[in-house]
């Protein structure tokens, strides 16, 4: 190594060893702003313990959702793994709900809302989802082929919705479903039988 290559060596070194560690990754900083731009598309009752879903950088703390966002449990990385809004008097869509930057999601429950529409295809991004849980609800339109895609899904919970159509035959790709729970909907027929 030539000396101007081992200064740079050492400078490098001596700047990752400075460094602080990033608890709350820029990344994190995204999911956060997912939650905080799926909040302002919804009702939500006065009062409400989405509340404490504040913007930065009002709360000095970046690491706050983690620790003091309703319903939001964070991985040790500082990544989202749990959702649970269940009912929290929820009024609105899935429209803006960015499912493509949650990558570490694995629990998922709106159960108990006033949630209406469709459930996105883009649901097929969370592909370390555990447990669905959108029953009771007002969900509409089909259940999404691509949910077949989320091969950790253990349970997938949609009763009480408004949901149509078939159950997709894609769900029989899910290998690790125990609970699939789709009664209370408008559906059309099972296409498949869970061996
Ligand atoms: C930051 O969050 C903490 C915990 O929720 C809260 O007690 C504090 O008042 C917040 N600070 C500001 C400036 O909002
Ligand atoms: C989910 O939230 C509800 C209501 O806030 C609470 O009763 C329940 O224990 C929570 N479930 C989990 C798994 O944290
Ligand atoms: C979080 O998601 C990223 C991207 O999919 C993945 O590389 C990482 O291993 C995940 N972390 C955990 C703890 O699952
Ligand atoms: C979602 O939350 C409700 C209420 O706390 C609970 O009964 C249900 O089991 C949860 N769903 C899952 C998949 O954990
Ligand atoms: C159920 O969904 C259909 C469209 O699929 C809609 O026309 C109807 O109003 C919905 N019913 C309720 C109670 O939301």
């Amino acid at each position: 190594m030539s000396s101007s290559n081992f200064l740079l060596f050492s400078l490098t070194l001596l700047i990752i060893i400075l460094s602080p560690i990033p608890y709350f990754t820029s990344a994190s900083l995204e999911e956060a702003n997912v939650l905080l731009k799926w909040k302002a598309s919804l009702q939500i009752p006065k009062n409400s313990l989405l509340s404490s879903w504040i913007p930065f950088p009002l709360n000095s703390s970046a690491s706050v959702p983690c620790t003091s966002w309703f319903g939001v449990v964070c991985n040790a990385d500082g990544r989202i793994q749990k959702l649970n809004l269940t009912s929290s008097g929820l009024m609105g869509t899935l429209h803006r709900f960015s499912f493509s930057l949650l990558h570490n999601l694995t629990h998922f429950n709106l159960s108990l809302n006033n949630l209406y529409g469709p459930i996105p295809a883009e649901v097929r991004h969370l592909s370390n989802l555990v447990y669905l849980d959108f029953s009771l609800n007002k969900f509409s339109g089909v259940i999404p082929p691509e949910i077949g895609n989320l091969h950790q899904l253990t349970i997938l919970s949609l009763y009480s919705n408004n949901i149509s159509g078939p159950i997709p035959i894609e769900l029989g790709n899910l290998k690790s479903l125990t609970h699939l729970v789709v009664y209370k909907n408008q559906l059309s027929g099972y296409s498949f039988i869970i061996g």
